[in-house]
């Protein structure tokens, strides 16, 4: 376990070929077996592929203009992450209307689904990388309206997924645990 834990790897370059049906199947199903407060579930899984992905292209092509109208290049260089990425998993976590902790938990469990679907797509021989920034669009509503999510949902991740077109690099240096970890 550990050494799949150390292995794994943020993926951001991918290969053009689609990643299977059965493949996108097993990362969601690894992703419901995530542990959850009071079985909730509180997750929602969008697809964008083929069609849908490329309308979504200008959507993050409409937003980063907006938001970046001198920086020509930022917004040429942050659309690679879409263009050529073949599936995005945006996933979503249920809003309890007036309880906020519950509406945290369930942000909590979203997170450990989206961990176990990262474990899931190296075992499958794919590659992933968890976006929330630029064309990630978590913290903004251009992507939350355009998979048609409710008010009730809140973007938690846009999780971009293909077969690795880059080494991959073998470990990641880390802050040793006693560094972060106070024995009481
Ligand atoms: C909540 C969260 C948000 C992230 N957002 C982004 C992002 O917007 N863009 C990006 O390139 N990587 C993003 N990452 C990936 C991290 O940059 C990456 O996990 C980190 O550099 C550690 O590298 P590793 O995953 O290969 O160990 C995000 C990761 C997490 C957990």
């Amino acid at each position: 376990m550990l050494e799949a834990m150390k292995k794994r790897r943020a993926i951001r370059n991918f290969e053009s070929r689609e990643v299977e049906r059965d493949k996108i199947e097993t990362l969601l199903t690894a992703a419901t077996y995530a542990p959850n407060d009071r079985m909730r579930e509180p997750w929602h899984f969008y697809v964008l592929q083929g069609e849908s992905l490329k309308r979504y292209e200008q959507v993050a092509l409409d937003y980063l203009q907006k938001r970046f109208p001198a920086k020509p290049h930022l917004v040429k260089s942050s659309m690679e992450a879409i263009t050529k990425t073949p599936l995005i998993i945006v996933v979503t976590s249920a809003i309890v209307e007036g309880d906020e902790g519950a509406t945290k938990d369930n942000v909590f469990a979203v997170s450990s689904a989206i961990m176990s679907m990262w474990l899931m797509a190296e075992q499958l021989g794919l590659g992933m990388v968890w976006r929330t920034r630029g064309v990630g669009l978590v913290h903004d509503t251009a992507l939350h309206d355009f998979i048609g999510a409710s008010g009730k949902e809140q973007l938690v991740g846009t999780l971009c997924i293909g077969y690795p077109a880059e080494e991959i690099a073998a470990e990641k240096k880390r802050t040793p645990f006693a560094e972060k970890t106070t024995w009481l």
